[in-house]
């Protein structure tokens, strides 16, 4: 989980700042609405709960963390869900007509919200195996956007970049995020769940 949380950790250090100064002349986001006077704000605060959910969440899919301070575990997961996911995920539909690449966004953000409600749900039916399944999709659909915003940056350098391809590219970026972390948590659960096995089998049986 170190990778990921270093990963999140630069992207909110990066992306971030000129969103913390409330100045809509700093944003770096080139479609900004200035004849639409709440997209910046609903932008700011999106970015503001999104820095919630990405701080929180490699903390949360850490498995020493959970064992350990199991109470950190329940106060950060709050966190995450109600200061973090639910807020950036409703912001971002409000902003997402105004996106390029809108179609992929509005299913990312739909998935985002729904895994993350029904991990939490599970975790209050204390159902601790599909509350992990669940909350290791929304951590995956937490961090597609990293990979969604660094094609939105090189894009552009790629050789015989037409601009007026930007839309159709940005959807298919936010796709090919969506995608490729689902597949990597799918491919996790099951690796994990045979090493558990794997290591059940080799088990010397208790007397
Ligand atoms: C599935 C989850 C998410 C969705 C669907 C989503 C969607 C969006 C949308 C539609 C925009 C406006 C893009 C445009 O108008 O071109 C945006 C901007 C932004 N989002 Fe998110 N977002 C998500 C999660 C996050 C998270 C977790 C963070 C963490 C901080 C975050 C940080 C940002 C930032 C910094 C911007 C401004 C981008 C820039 O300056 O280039 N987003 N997001």
């Amino acid at each position: 989980m170190l990778p990921a949380a270093l990963l999140a950790f630069a992207f909110v250090f990066v992306f971030v700042p000129p969103y913390l100064t409330f100045d809509p002349d700093q944003a770096r986001l080139q479609n900004l609405r200035r004849d639409i006077p709440w997209h910046y704000g609903f932008l700011v605060a999106h970015v503001i709960f999104g820095t919630v959910a990405m701080v929180t969440v490699p903390f949360q899919v850490w498995p020493r963390l959970r064992q350990r301070y199991p109470a950190v575990h329940r106060f950060m997961g709050r966190a995450y869900v109600f200061g973090g996911v639910i807020p950036s995920a409703l912001t971002s539909l409000v902003i997402v007509p105004f996106a390029m690449g809108p179609v992929g966004n509005t299913i990312g953000a739909l998935l985002w919200l729904a895994a993350t409600l029904y991990g939490w749900r599970m975790a209050r039916r204390r159902q601790y195996a599909s509350h992990r399944r669940f909350m290791i999709y929304s951590f995956a659909l937490c961090m597609q956007i990293i990979e969604g915003r660094v094609m939105v940056l090189t894009i552009p350098f790629i050789p015989g970049f037409e601009p007026s391809s930007m839309p159709l590219l940005l959807e298919t970026a936010s796709w090919i995020g969506i995608v490729l972390n689902l597949l990597a948590a799918q491919w996790y659960l099951e690796w994990s769940a045979r090493r558990n096995r794997a290591s059940l089998a080799t088990a010397v049986p208790a007397r």
